[in-house]
């Protein structure tokens, strides 16, 4: 057997299982769109954040950090724009009583069209063997010409009506592209009106709309409005950027895929201040920095593509995503976005506060423009653990059907950095000296003391959450004899098993778990 990688049930089971990711108030049915962070999905998410501030913020001299309130002052949000533009446009079908996104089910559409596209080209492959050229194939296939030309001309309509706000010709895709309700199959859809994503709460001790405070639906806010507090305290010059990473909140419509679309979810953004009309060039810059980032996680060239954006949001003058193949599909995982001066400006109008940069060397000031990378966190945990689990035959074994689920995560990733386990738990001696390996250890990294089950049983299970050593204290561990104060370790990947002196195992394992070689790897 091959390796197959986790479909999308097997991915959200184990992650229940092993208590990686939970639904939300489960046990009230759930709460739709909320999930929470189990055991061992904690430190797998700390971890991932850790490699993306590392990379930003302590390998970039001219990058520093904040931590601003999720609560802003309700004038913000008019400022950027989410007030009158963040919306969805949101349809009803009349059969179902179910709400949609127009511009999803549109999107859906031209995925399907893609699905038909890709399996003419596979059968070509098939067909042709290594004779095979994509591109020429591309170019002069009838259907896949014919599929092309389908999703352009649709891809081009629905940017132009999203960017006017047209939900009239919204509505009448639908109805043109006869495009039916999902689940009834009926297409008898309600008008298309816009739908606002923020979420509100209210002040204590205002009534009404003075009020009236946003959850913020991006961290990028409380970046700019601190611009230049940040830049006099730290004495930055540009371009510099400020780091951030914290929860956001959107009342999305279409919430479904696990923890791909969450109404509270975790953003990590930065944003870059820079000279005016430098924008090209630092656009260019950071979108192969970003992909190189993404790469050095481990994850392969061809479940990653750039995908520019059709239609630009209401602050952007260019925009790509950094898509990743999910089990679903290739979807959003960052958007890299040329912000100008609009958030800035925006925010200096309202506020009447100045927001330039008195630059030394050319000494003028000006409005400076930004560059923004932003990453979800869930979704970044998705795509790291869609990548990381598989089911494989046992390295070494020739029956096909001794398999075994691993997650194969970057060690410094990995939730368990080792465990440490008793060859037999009635066994005293044995027990003793693994649990004072595990007290030395803890001290180091995170590590788990298992003596549950068989050690066959307990490799196993280390295997399924991504643990990259299992170290085994044995007879010959305590025995008089050349190995007396040796263990076993055994490696994730290769099922290998060495010999180490009790001493030396933390020197053996910590430059294989230590983030620096990853960090290293992103430059
Ligand atoms: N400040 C720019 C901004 O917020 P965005 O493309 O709307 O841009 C950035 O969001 C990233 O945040 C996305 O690429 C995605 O990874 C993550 N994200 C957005 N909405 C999300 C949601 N509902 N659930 C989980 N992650 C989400």
């Amino acid at each position: 057997m091959s390796t197959v990688f986790a479909d999308f049930k097997k991915l959200t089971s184990h992650a229940k299982d092993y208590g990686f990711v939970f639904q939300s108030s489960e046990i009230y049915d759930g709460l739709s769109a909320a999930y929470d962070y189990g055991p061992l999905g904690v430190l797998l998410k700390n971890n991932l954040k850790e490699y993306w501030w590392r990379s930003m913020v302590q390998l970039h001299d001219n990058i520093v950090g904040l931590d601003a309130a999720i609560f802003m002052h309700p004038k913000t949000w008019k400022a950027s724009g989410h007030v009158d533009a963040f919306n969805d446009p949101l349809v009803d079908n009349k059969l179902s009583k179910k709400r949609y996104r127009a511009d999803v089910l549109i999107e859906d559409h031209v995925a399907k069209i893609e699905g038909k596209l890709n399996k003419e080209i596979a059968k070509a492959k098939k067909r042709f063997g290594d004779a095979f050229d994509e591109a020429e194939f591309r170019a002069t296939n009838g259907n896949v010409k014919r599929y092309l030309g389908q999703m352009d001309e649709i891809n081009q309509r629905l940017a132009t009506a999203m960017t006017d706000g047209n939900m009239e010709e919204l509505r009448q895709m639908l109805i043109d592209l006869e495009i039916k309700d999902p689940e009834s199959g009926a297409a008898d859809w309600t008008d298309v009106r816009q739908f606002n994503l923020m979420f509100s709460t209210q002040l204590g001790n205002i009534a009404g709309e003075e009020g009236k405070l946003y959850l913020r639906p991006e961290t990028a806010q409380g970046i700019f409005v601190n611009f230049l507090n940040v830049q006099k305290s730290t004495r930055q010059k540009l371009p510099f950027g400020i780091a951030q990473i914290g929860k956001a909140f959107r009342n999305e419509i279409v919430a479904r895929q696990f923890i791909f679309r969450m109404r509270e979810f975790e953003q990590m953004e930065m944003q870059f201040f820079i000279q005016p009309g430098t924008q090209k060039e630092w656009y260019n810059k950071w979108k192969e920095t970003r992909m190189k980032w993404h790469l050095a996680l481990g994850h392969p060239a061809e479940k990653l593509r750039f995908h520019d954006h059709d239609n630009l949001a209401h602050y952007a003058d260019a925009a790509v995503d950094i898509q990743f193949d999910f089990p679903f599909g290739f979807k959003e995982l960052e958007g890299i976005h040329s912000r100008t001066d609009f958030d800035l400006g925006a925010h200096m109008e309202l506020s009447g506060k100045k927001m330039t940069y008195h630059d030394p060397e050319t000494k003028e000031s000006y409005v400076p423009y930004v560059l923004e990378t932003s990453i979800g966190a869930d979704r970044l945990f998705l795509a790291t653990m869609s990548h990381a689990l598989r089911t494989e035959q046992v390295p070494g074994q020739d029956d096909p059907t001794n398999v075994r689920d691993v997650m194969k995560l970057h060690p410094a990733l990995a939730p368990i950095k080792a465990a440490i386990m008793p060859l037999k738990r009635n066994k005293p001696e044995i027990v003793k000296v693994a649990k004072d390996i595990f007290n030395d250890l803890r001290f180091r990294f995170d590590v788990q003391y298992d003596d549950t089950g068989a050690i066959g049983k307990l490799y196993r299970r280390q295997d399924a959450v991504g643990t990259p050593f299992c170290i085994t204290v044995d007879f010959d561990t305590i025995e008089e004899g050349e190995n007396k104060g040796t263990v076993t370790v055994r490696d994730r990947d290769t099922l290998e098993q060495t010999r180490i002196k009790i001493e030396d195992l933390a020197a053996f394992i910590g430059p294989k778990v230590d983030m620096g070689a990853l960090l290293a790897a992103a430059q």
